[in-house]
């Protein structure tokens, strides 16, 4: 299975004259983990898997059944259309309506991509090209850097962790830099570092985009991820945001179907017509039972999507409860599925990836280096709580052993 952290590209050169636009791609860090995450396994070990966001919950049953349904009708197996089925895009433009007061036409304003990061990279393909340049948020969501480098763009990554900054380091950029950046790439609640912002973000943004003519993306795709009350703002719910920018949501996360790839791309007219048209000449559309069942999920499933968010809480608060315990330093976060830990002092000198690699071989624990999110995510480590708060507590008491030689935690709690 391979996923945002098992990228199979740019470990090994090719023997073939590839294109320069894939020797560019950075250099892939999580391939040694990987490897010993795969060995481990194959020697019988029970990994306790928090390395990749990838939800182990099954969406709620009625979307399955009415995936199973659609499957039952000959009519569903045909190629579907490329932006996606017209009542799919009422139901995204009405859940926009409902959650924060944004309207959207869903025929000019919405269109569906198979996964947000299908959406996401084809759009920077339609954007970016030779001498283009785009803000990307650090540390970095590897595809954030990986869809410009492929579109031939250049990218300049910008640490993101105090958001007032970060707006100050793109006025200070735009003001410095010749040609001047074509395009911002922002991503809150922030994967890796689970940052989150509030809507004042969003309207100086759009007041900088403005001044300086930059386009926006905003990947919001643990919208629905949220925690202690705190409600992730739309970047769309901006005033002027549809002006200069779209944002990604996804039904990955919330509504646990990552496998599904249902994503969608909404804002902006201009921008949501170059991604469909590049997506018009590659995709026939997701398959169409998937569409019909996503239809339902958005229709009548949000009480299922808050409790798969109220889930989460309580395995962030398994884990930093566990991790505070043995003396971690770490922030709460307000949303996402991860939590992002600073190394302890003992170990911070080894580095990210060999503290990880520590982890998995003599722990039975797969967690992501931060330097895997580039350079600005060494001293950290990402956790994604995938598991159940049995899971994540075991991995604690199994962390604690493999660092501690007088565990905190003894084996009978
Ligand atoms: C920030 C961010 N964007 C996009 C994605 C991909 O979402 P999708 O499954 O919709 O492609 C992920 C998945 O981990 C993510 O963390």
């Amino acid at each position: 299975m391979r996923s945002e952290s098992e990228v199979p590209f740019s470990d090994q050169p090719f023997n073939i004259p590839v294109a320069e636009r894939v020797k560019r791609l950075p250099p892939y860090l999580f391939g040694k983990i990987n490897k010993l995450k795969y060995e481990k396994r194959v020697e019988g070990v029970d990994v306790i898997d928090l390395g990749m966001g990838n939800p182990t919950d099954t969406p709620d049953p009625l979307i399955i059944e009415k995936m199973a349904e659609a499957l039952n009708d000959p009519r569903n197996h045909r190629y579907s259309v490329s932006n996606g089925i017209a009542n799919l895009r009422k139901e995204v433009s009405a859940r926009y309506w409902k959650k924060y007061g944004v309207r959207l036409d869903p025929d000019t304003e919405v269109v569906t991509c198979i996964g947000s990061k299908e959406g996401f990279s084809h759009l920077c393909l339609a954007l970016m090209g030779p001498g283009d340049t785009a803000i990307v948020p650090a540390p970095y969501f590897p595809i954030h850097v990986y869809a410009v480098a492929l579109a031939s763009g250049n990218v300049i990554s910008l640490d993101c962790r105090d958001p007032q900054q970060f707006l100050t380091n793109i006025e200070y950029t735009c003001k410095h830099q010749y040609p001047k950046p074509k395009l911002v790439i922002v991503n809150f609640p922030h994967n890796p570092t689970t940052t989150v912002v509030d809507q004042t973000f969003y309207d100086d943004l759009v007041a900088l985009a403005k001044k300086y003519g930059f386009l926006v993306i905003s990947d919001f795709a643990y919208s629905d991820i949220c925690f202690d009350g705190y409600k992730a703002p739309s970047f769309l719910a901006s005033q002027g945001a549809i002006d200069v920018g779209v944002e990604f949501t996804t039904m990955s996360k919330g509504f646990s179907m990552a496998g599904w790839r249902v994503g969608f791309c909404t804002g902006n007219a201009e921008m949501v017509r170059a991604l469909s048209t590049i997506k018009g000449y590659y995709d026939y559309g997701l398959f169409q039972p998937t569409q019909i069942a996503a239809i339902v999920a958005l229709r009548h499933c949000e009480a299922a999507v808050e409790s798969v968010s109220a889930e989460y809480q309580l395995r962030r608060d398994a884990l930093c409860d566990g991790l505070e315990r043995i003396g971690w330093e770490l922030e709460r976060p307000k949303g996402t599925m991860f939590v992002w830990a600073k190394i302890p002092e003992p170990w911070a000198e080894m580095g990210s990836i060999d503290f990880s690699m520590k982890l998995l071989d003599e722990g039975g624990v797969a967690v992501s280096p931060g330097r895997g999110f580039g350079e600005d995510g060494e001293g950290f480590l990402r956790l994604a709580i995938v598991e159940n708060t049995q899971r994540l507590r075991q991995a604690v008491r199994q962390i604690d052993r493999c660092l501690n030689k007088n565990p905190t935690i003894s084996d009978t709690e």
